[in-house]
């Protein structure tokens, strides 16, 4: 058996390939087969010289172990192949795996449809910082030096002298838009709030508000009670009263509190509303004279009304939640039941 003979054999192994089980086989019956090249090579031992005999068997026994390493080698190529093609046999008839949606987060849904209704009445919307300075939280807000809202137990402060607080309210949004703007002002300003409470049932330290606000001649308290009665009816239908209760707030004069007819017993008294048939959702009242000076309108020519909501305590009622700490646990159980809300 010529020498050059076996080398071609060995290069026809080294670069031998296999995509499928048929090529594999065909592999396998030319070099592994006992009728295989490779077999012929044994065959042909009997017709070498002796004295040639162990040179050529050495070499021939290395051919085999290089056909059998190759052929290990080409087993896994095809398996890897195989698996490959079977991730991609895709049957197009089966019904489609159910992809979980998400869905939106009832505080979310609440401030749109608040922001929807009132959008709808002409108020356009605005936004301001969430880390605000002591003129815009307070000072411009007419509330005293020594007021009890700006100490240690409601505020977050983060500075001192000057003081720079978390805003406890947005209505330091409205003093910011007042002092940019000439009336006619009407905006609402939707944002999150921080207050320094222990977090409970009922209070949270951060919490969404959505405050409004309108400046311009002639703004009556008519207008405020006009304003949210149409509010309430749209948020909560149209069964939905209305009740004013004199309050105090240091930038509005004269003050009061919103309630309206309790959701769950229409009024005739449940423990929702503790028996009284209404529930409170926020304050309001007239724009006090010192607020419209200090942020440059003229007081003698404008009047305004302005008004504050809690965004979670209106969810709270709209869905009957008892429990604030629920909107940000992220319990998928409690989330689940708002999907189909938009
Ligand atoms: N800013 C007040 C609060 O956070 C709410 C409010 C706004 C009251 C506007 C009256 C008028 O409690």
């Amino acid at each position: 058996m010529p020498s050059e003979k076996i080398d071609q054999i060995i290069q026809e192994i080294k670069h031998a390939t296999a995509q499928t089980k048929e090529e594999l086989e065909a592999y396998r019956l030319r070099f592994i087969s006992k009728k295989s090249v490779v077999g012929e090579l044994f065959a042909a031992m009997k017709d070498i010289p002796v004295e040639e005999k162990k040179a050529y068997g050495q070499q021939v026994n290395e051919v085999k172990l290089l056909a059998s390493e190759k052929f290990k080698e080409l087993i896994e190529q095809v398996n890897q192949t195989e698996k490959k093609s079977k991730a991609l046999d895709i049957d197009l008839t089966l019904p489609p795996t159910q992809v979980p949606l998400g869905g939106i987060h009832p505080l979310t849904t609440t401030r749109h449809r608040i922001i929807e209704i009132f959008e709808r009445i002409g108020f356009n919307l605005s936004e301001g910082p969430e880390i605000e300075d002591d003129w815009h939280n307070f000072t411009a807000l007419n509330f005293p030096e020594n007021h009890p809202a700006r100490e240690m137990q409601d505020t977050f402060f983060i500075e001192k002298n000057p003081d720079i607080a978390l805003r406890t309210h947005t209505s330091s949004v409205q003093v910011r838009v007042m002092e940019k703007e000439k009336p006619p002002i009407r905006t609402l300003s939707p944002g999150r709030v921080f207050r320094n409470e222990a977090i409970s049932a009922r209070a949270h330290c951060i919490f969404h508000q959505v405050e409004g606000l309108y400046v311009d001649e002639n703004v009556s308290f008519a207008d405020l009670k006009q304003t949210l009665y149409h509010f309430a009816k749209e948020m909560f239908g149209p069964k939905t009263k209305v009740r004013f209760r004199p309050s105090f707030f240091p930038f509005t004069e004269p003050s009061a509190e919103i309630d309206i007819s309790c959701l769950i017993c229409g009024g005739k008294g449940c423990n929702i509303c503790k028996g009284t048939g209404w529930v409170e959702i926020g304050g309001s009242g007239m724009v006090d004279p010192n607020v419209l000076e200090n942020c440059g309108i003229d007081s003698e020519r404008y009047t305004g009304f302005a008004f504050g909501m809690g965004i979670e305590r209106i969810a709270m009622l709209k869905y009957q939640i008892n429990d604030l700490r629920l909107f940000t646990e992220n319990d998928i159980r409690f989330l689940k039941q708002f999907r189909s809300l938009v």
